[in-house]
């Protein structure tokens, strides 16, 4: 999705806004563009399609001096990805420029009314009307920017994010928020500010900063202190937080690619994720909002997951862990689709909301339902600070680190492993797990990490096999029990960045259809690791051998039977059965990205995908 960037102060904007626009690569993006307002009084705007670096030759050699700036990555919503739509858009006097994260619902008819006023568009995005009708609404009432965006915005339905800058207040930025993320880092004595669309692009420069709610606008004005204000021109506390970025974490720590850091980073971040929560010595597992609302989870009438993506998969093996241990009914919901599908939810339900990034805009629109109507709202998120952490009444971080990979890895294997804390440390509290089974668990949560780490040594086995699978067109993967939400996670992860066609599967329900499309050209991925079921799915994959079906199985070490009768077989550590994700996925993640890497695509960002959705 669109990264916002801006900076004012006493140093030069340029690099700032630069470097940031590289932090927020991650998000997805189709064009970027920059804006600085020089010691001339002059807007320098740049644009260009495609990458950062495409925007930097063209800026190259020309103007863009000056301490006051904005810059973005745009993912095209309304319009197409060319030079004319990409942001920062320019007002019809020259005067007032602006980014914009988001989507305006009503930009049609506010284009029409506009154009009868005589103003005219460079461009076809929802960002030029809203920009327009800003300077529209200056002009016409003759009030400050301040108040004017306020009443320009007033009439705009949808979300957005904005950051404006105006040729005649150089020091000045103007930022808003509805439904679309944005933070304001403050830089000592409120000497600089620094604008992003979420903390990477501030990182390193200050660790106070401030998340904009929605309906509020703030003026960044440098030397003065941050003010902050609703729709209605009240003055709102200025709440800024201390909020601890490791800059290391946003390179690629000697990987060719952030998701191959990310996936090779597993074993220490999921023991990061445990640290303090896991209290080896005590065998007790702590986890603060467990305590702090023992009462309504135990007492919960039912559990409701609500996530999207990865993350929803990650839902459907929190509801067997929690299921299994607590014996609390859990349903797992698309969060989009319960957004719109008047829930009976209310007060003793508990709303879980996961999402790595914590922005995704139709679990947020899920969650706010689900509050209205009077659930708890408990978030799995990673993203500190961010709307859906901030929107939650209690939760879990899953603390490992920024993701920034496109396709979500070590975010996946987080979720799964603050489940398994969360359904131990509960089903101890009500009861409903026995000592030995915790006893069981607690121990092997504590060697998840180096079986992790003995899968990707083999990573170069992995990479043979998935070198023959560069050239297909589709491939089906199947599992049962905790490995069919990994099936279902292993192909989304293989159809986002190596744009092969890809299903998941319960392993049984292959017969029922997906059968017919077996043939020599159709490769399916067995999990076929013990996992409760080993007899019934040998079986399924004889049904597929029989068929002259291609396949490639994960075994557990040692396993003979399937070696048999398949060639190309991934050996994984055993582990017990409620664990079995957490190793299973990581073939999934391998074999995903060796497939991509093998057919030169941008395993980071793949097309068409952003890694922070906040578009419903
Ligand atoms: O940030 P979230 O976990 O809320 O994101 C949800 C999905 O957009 C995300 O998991 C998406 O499916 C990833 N690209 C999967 O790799």
């Amino acid at each position: 999705m669109c990264g916002i960037v801006g900076y004012t102060g006493y140093r030069e904007a340029y690099p700032i806004l630069i470097k940031g626009l590289h932090r927020l690569e991650y998000r997805g993006y189709d064009s970027a563009g920059v804006a600085t307002l020089g010691e001339d009084g002059k807007l320098k705007i740049y644009k260009a399609v495609g990458k950062v670096v495409n925007l930097e030759q063209q800026a190259e050699g020309n103007d863009h001096s000056g301490t006051l700036g904005i810059a973005h990555t745009r993912w095209a919503t309304h319009g197409a990805p060319n030079e004319r739509n990409a942001h920062p858009h320019l007002s019809q006097s020259g005067k007032l420029t602006l980014v914009h994260n988001g989507i305006i619902e009503n930009a049609g008819i506010l284009r029409q009314q506009l154009s009868s006023k005589g103003y005219t568009f460079k461009s076809d995005t929802d960002s030029e009307v809203m920009l327009q009708l800003i300077e529209y609404t200056r002009e016409k009432h003759k009030r400050d920017l301040a108040s004017s965006v306020r009443a320009a915005l007033k009439k705009i339905i949808g979300a957005y994010a904005i950051a404006l800058i105006d040729e005649d207040s150089p020091d000045t930025i103007i930022v808003a928020r509805k439904s679309s993320p944005l933070a304001i880092g403050i830089g000592e004595n409120n000497s600089e500010y620094f604008i992003a669309s979420d903390a990477s692009p501030i990182a390193g420069y200050t660790n106070r900063i401030v998340y904009l709610e929605d309906d509020q606008i703030a003026v960044c004005r440098r030397g003065e202190e941050l003010q902050i204000m609703d729709f209605n021109a009240m003055r709102v506390e200025v709440d800024a937080k201390e909020i601890d970025l490791d800059v290391s974490m946003l390179d690629k720590g000697g990987f060719p690619h952030f998701m191959a850091r990310e996936i090779f980073d597993q074993p220490a971040v999921l023991r990061e994720c445990m640290r303090g929560r896991l209290l080896t010595a005590h065998r007790r597992i702590v986890l603060s909002a467990v305590s702090g609302h023992r009462e309504d989870l135990i007492g919960a009438r039912r559990f409701i997951m609500v996530s999207c993506g990865t993350s929803w998969h990650a839902a459907l093996i929190g509801k067997q862990l929690i299921e299994e241990y607590c014996r609390i009914p859990v349903e797992v919901a698309y969060a989009s689709e319960f957004r719109y599908s008047n829930p009976v939810v209310g007060p003793g339900d508990v709303v879980f909301a996961i999402s790595q990034s914590g922005e995704t805009a139709d679990t947020l629109s899920a969650i706010q339902l689900a509050k209205e109507r009077g659930a708890l709202i408990f978030g799995i998120v990673n993203a500190v600070g961010s709307s859906i952490a901030r929107a939650s009444d209690t939760g879990v971080y899953i603390h490992v680190g920024p993701e920034i990979g496109v396709a979500s890895t070590k975010a996946f294997t987080g979720q799964t492993t603050v489940f398994a804390m969360l359904a131990l440390a509960l089903g101890r509290e009500k009861g409903t797990v026995d000592e030995k089974t915790y006893e069981a668990v607690f121990s092997e949560l504590e060697n998840i990490p180096n079986k992790i780490q003995s899968i990707l040594d083999r990573s170069d086995e992995i990479k043979a096999i998935a070198s023959a699978y560069a050239g297909k067109r589709n491939v089906l993967y199947l599992g049962r029990g905790m490995n069919y939400p990994v099936a279902l996670e292993g192909a989304l992860k293989l159809k986002e960045i190596s744009y092969i066609h890809a299903e998941g599967y319960p392993a049984a329900e292959m017969k029922h259809g997906p059968i017919a499309l077996i043939d020599e050209d159709m490769p399916v991925v067995f999990l076929a690791n013990s996992c409760g079921q080993y007899e019934k799915i040998l079986s399924n994959m004889q049904e597929v051998i029989s068929r002259g079906g291609d396949v490639i199985a994960v075994v557990t070490e040692g396993d003979t039977r399937v070696k048999e009768i398949v060639d190309k077989v991934i050996e994984i550590p055993d582990t017990i059965d409620s664990l079995v994700p957490l190793l299973s996925v990581i073939p999934m993640q391998l074999l995903a990205y060796h497939i991509a890497v093998a057919k030169g695509l941008d395993v980071d960002q793949p097309r068409n995908l952003a890694k922070s959705v906040t578009v419903e």
